[in-house]
């Protein structure tokens, strides 16, 4: 299958002061279409640096990034976002919603943005919200939803725009764990059902054995890529 994340070297080094923070440190990393992916490893091993990069929120310092092919590295300001608003999907730990906006008008957000016209914007951001099981709460403001029901908008506005792949860093980070659950079965669903490609960001290894496969990060450096169920067994014979 072909890729859609396939990242050369990747360096990214952000200046501090007069220091120098080598953020990642040559990173070649492949996701295949169809993957569902889980990015784990210490505080600091540069996950978060590395989503970015691959969400087109940032350019790397120096390596390549090819998204669906295409040599991304270079593009930077109105280029950069328009690549990401057409192919990446965010999910955040914070949930990230309008607080004034219903859940509709924060699912359409996206496609405002792209210039769908208004009445395609309502039907799109209906059925996604259906898709993620929230149909019934669609004039509900996130105040007016749980944790776990936010997180799903937030999951509904990341697919409306039918991405080419889902990021999300730390997704169950601010739910408990009956959330959590839930809200990895919806990844994995949308995974199974339409063939979306998912790199998940976690500190969890309960989170991370919902995917197929685990790259653990270190300083900067990828110290393992394996199947989850491999590391599972690695971890259950340590
Ligand atoms: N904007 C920035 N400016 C300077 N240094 C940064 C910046 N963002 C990250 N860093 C540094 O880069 C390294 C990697 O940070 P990153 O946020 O990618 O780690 P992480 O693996 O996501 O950690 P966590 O699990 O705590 O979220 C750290 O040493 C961090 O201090
Ligand atoms: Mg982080």
């Amino acid at each position: 299958m072909s890729a859609v994340i396939d990242t050369r070297k990747l360096r990214k080094v952000y200046r501090v002061g007069a220091e120098d923070v080598v953020a990642l440190d040559g990173v070649s990393v492949r996701v295949r279409s169809g993957e569902s992916v889980a990015v784990m490893g210490p505080s600091g091993s540069g996950k978060s640096t590395f989503m970015n990069l691959i969400g087109c929120l940032d350019q790397p310092t120096s390596g390549a990034y090819f998204l669906e092919g295409q040599d991304v590295s270079h593009l930077h300001g109105d280029k950069l976002a328009e690549v990401r608003s057409r192919k990446i999907g965010f999910v955040f730990q914070g949930f990230n919603l309008l607080s004034r906006s219903s859940a509709a008008e924060n699912v359409e957000l996206p496609l405002t943005y792209s210039g769908v016209p208004h009445e395609e914007r309502r039907e799109r951001a209906a059925s996604a919200l259906k898709a993620v099981g929230l149909g019934h709460r669609m004039n509900h403001l996130p105040s007016e939803l749980s944790g776990g029901q936010q997180q799903r908008v937030a999951i509904a506005r990341a697919l409306v725009n039918d991405p080419a792949v889902i990021l999300a860093d730390e997704p169950t980070g601010n739910l408990d764990s009956h959330s959590s659950e839930e809200i990895m079965r919806l990844f994995l669903r949308l995974n199974d059902e339409r063939g979306m490609t998912i790199v998940i960001v976690t500190h969890e290894h309960d989170i991370a054995n919902w995917t197929a496969r685990i790259v653990t990060f270190l300083d900067g450096h990828v110290v393992d890529d394996r199947p989850s169920a491999q590391v599972a067994a690695a971890r259950g014979s340590a």
